[in-house]
């Protein structure tokens, strides 16, 4: 019997889902993307190289590891294929990624309105990564979407013209800009061609690799705090990003996930707007930025910091199931006199130990810290958990006992040779 694997964000993305994804690859037959699109940005790095993916799965790497693109992803054709032109061009084959007939494809119309809903909301906009993927999610919710069978499909041409009928009707009424049937069809009928190839059934194929005993990584995107369900909403990405995504996302069965490995950042980052109550917006805060390089894989924009949020992260925990903690960036707290975690909030005289449903009470709720006593020593060539100071061993400890989930992987740098395996968990 084959192991399954999921790798999931527990925070609000940009945990090293990529990193450790692409750590455990070496060991995977597939690797499955089951949401989110290229909003995503994932970034690897190993033999001296960095990589950043956004749609292709982290097992692209090695041409043994089958890389599926599964149903629940939505897929932007162009920035798919310019994405594998670019791995190409850097060595690897790409003959090793599958995408699901039933992914719904992000057209040039979803960009712009995406761009138009966030003007359109002014002070309250969400921040998106302005990828189209909230337009792209809305249309397959109502029913108008396109999916990746229609798109490589014969009757492309009529259903792509009904559709941009309807949707430039409503960037019109937003005074945007419309998009041209003639130039972009010609386009997308090139994408079509080269994108067929690959298209195939990925609910059959993904459940006979189960059956044949193949073992399987399921590599999630954003982090489970941006889940359209349990995320701090309306700030939140459109997707179902927590465990129960990949279900719907692959067609796996609700047995089809055997660990949940939550990927934890030592500290707590944030991209776009939303509450965030243990953010550092002081001298603290742009030195973990600086350290830790918080900007943006794919949008560049700088990333809100602050301490690590245990009641964030025990309410992940409860959600997804997670089995197993991988701590990851533990090398970038080197250097702090203190170390902050917050252990639960306080809302007008309460205490509050769970994610409080309202942003706007997450907004005015303050963060109890409890607070730890640095380290200086370099962690980044470390081996194992013993080699670490006491002072980043009791952080370690402190947070596995609140938690109670064990930390079995953590992780002191890019580099895939950075990453401890404590206990082996696939
Ligand atoms: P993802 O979206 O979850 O895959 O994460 P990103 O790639 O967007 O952001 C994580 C960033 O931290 C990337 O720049 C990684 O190269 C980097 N990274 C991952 N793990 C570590 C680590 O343990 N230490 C340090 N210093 N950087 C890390
Ligand atoms: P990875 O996989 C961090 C955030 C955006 C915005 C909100 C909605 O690299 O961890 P969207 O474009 O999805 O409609 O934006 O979600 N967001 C991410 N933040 N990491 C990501 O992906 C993200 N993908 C989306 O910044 O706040
Ligand atoms: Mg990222």
């Amino acid at each position: 019997m084959g192991k399954s694997l999921l790798v999931i964000g527990a925070q609000w993305g940009d945990e090293g889902k990529g990193k450790i994804t692409n750590y455990f690859s070496s060991k995977a037959d597939v690797v499955i993307r089951y949401q989110g699109g290229n909003n995503a940005g994932h970034t690897i790095v190993f033999n001296q190289h960095k990589y950043a993916l956004s749609s292709i799965p982290s097992g692209v790497f090695n041409d043994n590891v089958k890389c599926i693109i599964a149903n629940g992803v939505v897929l932007n054709p162009r920035a798919f294929i310019n994405e594998k032109n670019q791995l190409m061009s850097q060595g690897f084959s790409c003959n090793n990624i599958y995408i699901s007939d039933r992914c719904h494809v992000i057209f040039d119309h979803h960009i712009e309105l995406d761009r138009l809903n966030e003007e359109s909301l002014k002070d309250k906009k969400i921040g998106t990564t302005k990828k189209g993927i909230g337009p792209c999610y809305t249309d397959k919710t109502a029913r108008i979407g396109m999916r990746m069978c229609d798109f490589v499909g014969s009757n492309f041409k009529t259903r792509y013209k009904e559709l941009l009928d309807i949707k430039n009707q409503q960037i019109r009424a937003l005074n945007g800009q419309e998009i041209d049937y003639e130039t972009t069809v010609k386009e997308y009928q090139e994408l079509a061609n080269m994108i067929r190839p690959m298209v195939v059934d990925s609910i059959q194929l993904i459940n006979n690799e189960r059956k044949e005993g193949k073992n399987i990584l399921f590599e999630g995107a954003q982090g489970s705090l941006l889940d359209i369900d349990f995320g701090s909403y309306p700030y939140v990405t459109s997707s179902h990003v927590t465990s129960g995504g990949v279900i719907c996302g692959t067609g796996i069965g609700i047995h089809g996930v055997d660990e949940v490995l939550g990927i934890v950042k030592a500290y707590q980052t944030r991209v776009g707007e939303g509450a965030f109550p243990s953010e550092l917006k002081n001298d603290i805060g742009d030195k973990i930025r600086e350290k830790g390089h918080e900007y943006g894989t794919i949008t560049h924009r700088p990333r809100r910091v602050g301490y690590l949020d245990l009641v964030a992260l025990k309410y992940s925990i409860l959600i997804n199931g997670i089995t197993s903690i991988c701590l990851t960036l533990l090398d970038v707290l080197t250097g702090f006199k203190d170390i902050k975690v917050c252990v639960a909030y306080e809302y007008e005289d309460q205490i509050i130990n769970t994610l409080p449903a309202s942003d706007d009470v997450l907004q005015h709720c303050k963060p109890i810290y409890k607070t730890f006593k640095g380290w200086d020593e370099d962690i980044s060539s470390v081996k194992s958990f013993d080699e670490l100071p006491l002072n980043a061993k009791n952080y370690i400890n402190f947070i596995e006992n609140e938690l109670n989930v064990p930390i079995d992987v953590f992780s002191v740098g890019p580099d895939k040779l950075q990453t401890i395996v404590r206990k082996e968990i696939f």
